[in-house]
């Protein structure tokens, strides 16, 4: 994604009460933030928002936590939430590598949509479906790990594929052209509706590994 540096970008989102400036604080205990014992969900890699804002507007008893590495991006997202009351959203401003930093065991479900796709091998370990970033999140899922993935990448598509059944990960849903049946619930994020219009197909998966409970 090609950035405009926007001066105070940092300032400016630091203001607003659904950014948290101190997620380390929270580490293991996010539920306190919410102030409820709701599941929590995460958007790695949110972009401008409208995901990540739709869902939390659409399940309100489901805690959202979105995550992106760049303050310039969030300024768009924070415009949006302007004329909103949402108390199941947060938003953190951090690159997904320190993910098992910010949260221990307290994640129900993970969203990965048009993520960055990383073509050359030597940049394979950024991908967010590299078996680094796998591990990374097996840490931080409170109970069975579930991924939901949506991408117009074909490359990362397939290379997600053989990364999460190294990783012993189920595919509960396997779409090749998401929008040739397309669900009532989805909901579009800013790069799929430019993917959509240009008439690409999208694809999308969901996964799941199970923790044995003794
Ligand atoms: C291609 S955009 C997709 C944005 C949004 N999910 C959508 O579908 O419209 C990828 C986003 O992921 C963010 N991103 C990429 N790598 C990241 C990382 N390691 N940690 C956090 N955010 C990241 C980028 O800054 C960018 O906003």
């Amino acid at each position: 994604m090609r950035l405009r540096n926007i001066k105070g970008a940092q300032d400016i989102i630091s203001k607003s009460e659904y950014y948290v400036s101190n997620p380390i604080e929270y580490k293991g205990n996010f539920k306190k933030l919410f102030k409820n014992n709701h599941d929590i969900e995460i958007e790695v890699g949110m972009g401008k928002g409208n995901f990540i804002i739709n869902k939390a507007l659409a399940n309100p008893n489901i805690n959202y936590i979105g995550i992106e590495k760049y303050p310039t991006v969030l300024l768009s997202a924070f415009k949006k939430l302007d004329n909103l009351k949402l108390n199941n959203l947060k938003i953190i401003c951090i690159d997904a590598n320190e993910i098992d930093e910010i949260f221990d065991k307290e994640i129900s479900k993970i969203y990965l949509n048009f993520s960055d796709p990383w073509p050359k091998k030597r940049h394979t370990n950024r991908r967010l479906t590299s078996p680094i970033f796998l591990d990374k999140y097996s840490k931080i899922f409170k109970d069975d790990c579930i991924i939901e993935m949506k991408t117009d990448n074909k490359n990362l598509f397939e290379y997600s594929l053989v990364s999460f059944s190294q990783k012993d990960y189920i595919f509960e849903e396997v779409k090749l052209d998401l929008y040739s049946n397309l669900n009532e619930d989805n909901i579009q994020t800013e790069y799929e509706k430019k993917f959509v219009n240009l008439g690409l197909p999208i694809y999308k998966l969901k996964v799941i590994r199970k923790i044995s409970k003794k």
